[in-house]
C-alpha cells in the first residue's frame, strides 16, 4: 500500500492576476480589482481512488495565489455559486471590520460580496478562508483556502530566495480523511475535531519537489482543521540526524533576526517561514517529517510524513543570502504586569467556550472593550484537559511574553517577530500584548481548531474610542 508516497509532484497555486486597475483618488494608491468564484468542482486527489468533490476558490484547492506589492490596495469580489454559505476572512490583515469576515456577515450562494484590503501592513504570508458561522470548519476543508503574499521594498531588499514558485515556495498543509470512493468524510457532524490520516501539501497527498542543490525560502502554513504538527527535516538514507534550518519569519512577517532550530511546532493558521540550504545534499532526498505524539494528533500510517524534496546533483550558483539582522520590529511598549483581559479555553456542555460564552450567545460575546489606540496584555488560558486551541485574534498583530504551566517555553522563532496566532497547549496559559489599532470596530477571536471554532470557541471584542 501507498507505493505512490512521494510519486505526484508538489503544485504550486498559479498566481492570481486583477482584472483591472484603478487609482485610488484619495490615497492615490492603485486599486487592483479581482474575481474569484467559489463553486464545486471534481478532482483526483488520492490516487488510488475516485474523484473527490472539492468546493474551493476558482475550481481550485488551495485556491489561487495574491502575489500584492504593499501600497496597492484590493478589491477582491468573491462570488459564491455553491451550495452553502460563505464569508472570506483574510488572515493577517487588518480589514475594517466591514470586510474582516464577521462569521454572520455571509455570501448566500447566488451572492457576491466586494471585500477591500488596504495593504498597508509589512510583507507577511497571509491566507484567506471561509469564516461562515458553524460552517467554516466544513467550507475550509473541502477546499476554501488560499495564500496570500504581501511583499515590501524592505524585505525586497534583502535578497533572501526569492522568485514565487522558483525558490519561494508556499507549502500549504492540510490533513484529510477520505472515503473509499474517493470524495471526502466531512467535518460536519464532528464535535471536537478532525485530524485526517492523509496529509497533503498545496492540495497533494504525500508530495515530491524538485530542488537545485541551494538556499529555498519555504512558506509553510498549517491549514488543516484541527491538526498541528512538529516538523523536521531529514535525509532518506544515512544520518536520520534532525537538520538544522533557519526560521525568517512567523505570521505576520520578518522575524527581528532568523531563529535556528531543528524542529518546529506549527499549529492551526499558523505561518512559518523558514530557509533551507540544500546545497550541502546535491544528489539525495530530504524528507519533511512530523513528529508523531504532540498534542492530542490521533496518527495513522503515514502521519509521520509529509513530502519529499529531491535535490538536484548538477551545482549552481546561489547568490542569495540571509543577513542576520532581518527586520525591525514594532514591539508594543513593555509590557507593565497587568493583565488586562484574562481569557479561560474550556469545554462544558457539549460547547468550547471562552470564559464560559458561546459565539451564539450574541447579548453576552462581546468580552472586551479595547479603546483604540491602547496596548493590552491578554493571558489566555487552556483549562480543557488535553485540548490544544490556536488562538486568533483578529485585527492585531501580538507579542508573545510567556507561555507557563505546560511543559513548553516561548520557542525562539514565536519571540522574535509578531503573530496573530499562538498555540495554546494543554494546561498552558500564554500571554500576548497587542497595540489595539488602527481602526475600532467589533473583531472576532477564536481558537483555529475550526470544529472547536464552529462549536462556539469563537467571541469578540469591540475597539471602541479614539486614544492614538
Ligand atoms: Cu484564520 Cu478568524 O481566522
Ligand atoms: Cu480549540
Amino acid at each position: 500500500a501507498y507505493t505512490w508516497l512521494y510519486q505526484f509532484p508538489l503544485p504550486i497555486p498559479p498566481v492570481k492576476t486583477p482584472i483591472m486597475t484603478i487609482t485610488n483618488p484619495v490615497t492615490g494608491n492603485p486599486i487592483d480589482y479581482y474575481q474569484i468564484y467559489i463553486s464545486q468542482f471534481t478532482q483526483k486527489v488520492y490516487p488510488t481512488k475516485d474523484d473527490a468533490v472539492l468546493v474551493g476558490y476558482d475550481g481550485m484547492s488551495p485556491g489561487p495565489t495574491f502575489l500584492v506589492e504593499k501600497g496597492h490596495e484590493t478589491v477582491v469580489r468573491f462570488i459564491n455559486n455553491a451550495t452553502l454559505a460563505s464569508a472570506v476572512h483574510l488572515h493577517g490583515s487588518y480589514s475594517r471590520a466591514p470586510w474582516d469576515g464577521w462569521a454572520e456577515d455571509t455570501i448566500a450562494p447566488g451572492e457576491f460580496k466586494d471585500y477591500y484590503y488596504p495593504n498597508s501592513q509589512s510583507a507577511r504570508f497571509l491566507w484567506y478562508h471561509d469564516h461562515a458561522v458553524d460552517h467554516t470548519a466544513e467550507n475550509a476543508y473541502f477546499g476554501q483556502a488560499g495564500g496570500y503574499i504581501l511583499h515590501d521594498p524592505a524585505e525586497d531588499a534583502l535578497n533572501l530566495p526569492s522568485g514565487y514558485g522558483q525558490f519561494d515556495i508556499p507549502l500549504i498543509l492540510t490533513s484529510k480523511q477520505y472515503k473509499s470512493d474517493g470524495t471526502l468524510f466531512s467535518p460536519a457532524s464532528e464535535e471536537t475535531s478532525l485530524f485526517g490520516d492523509v496529509i497533503h501539501v498545496n492540495g497533494q497527498p504525500w508530495p515530491y519537489f524538485n530542488v537545485q542543490p541551494r538556499k529555498y525560502r519555504l512558506r509553510f502554513l498549517d491549514a488543516s482543521i484541527s491538526r498541528t504538527f512538529l516538523l523536521y527535516f531529514q535525509r532518506q538514507t544515512g544520518s536520520t540526524a534532525k537538520i538544522p534550518f533557519q526560521v525568517i519569519a512567523s505570521d505576520s512577517g520578518l522575524l527581528e533576526s532568523p531563529a535556528t532550530t531543528s524542529e518546529l511546532y506549527i499549529s492551526m493558521a499558523e505561518r512559518y517561514e523558514v530557509i533551507f540550504d540544500f546545497s550541502p545534499f546535491a544528489g539525495q532526498n530530504i524528507t519533511l517529517r512530523n513528529t508523531e505524539d504532540v498534542g492530542e494528533n490521533d496518527d495513522f500510517f503515514h502521519t509521520d510524513k509529509v513530502m519529499r524534496f529531491v535535490v538536484s546533483s548538477t551545482p549552481v550558483t546561489d547568490t542569495s543570502a540571509v543577513p542576520s539582522s532581518l527586520a525591525t520590529i514594532p514591539w508594543p511598549p513593555p509590557a507593565g504586569t497587568t493583565v488586562d483581559h484574562h481569557f479561560l479555553f474550556h469545554r462544558s456542555n457539549s460547547e468550547w467556550q471562552i470564559n464560559g460564552v458561546v459565539f451564539a450567545n450574541t447579548a453576552n460575546r462581546v468580552l472586551a472593550n479595547v479603546p483604540r489606540g491602547t496596548v493590552e496584555v491578554w493571558e489566555l488560558e487552556n483549562s480543557s484537559g488535553g485540548w490544544t486551541h490556536p488562538i486568533h485574534i483578529h485585527l492585531v498583530d501580538f507579542k508573545v511574553l510567556s507561555r507557563t504551566n505546560g511543559l513548553r517555553p516561548v520557542y525562539n522563532y514565536e519571540s522574535q517577530g509578531l503573530k496573530d496566532v499562538v498555540w495554546l497547549g494543554p494546561g498552558e496559559t500564554v500571554k500576548v500584548e497587542a497595540h489595539y489599532a488602527p481602526w475600532d470596530g467589533v473583531y472576532m477571536f477564536h481558537c483555529h481548531n475550526l470544529v472547536h471554532e464552529d462549536h462556539e470557541m469563537m467571541a469578540a471584542f469591540n475597539v471602541t474610542a479614539l486614544l492614538d
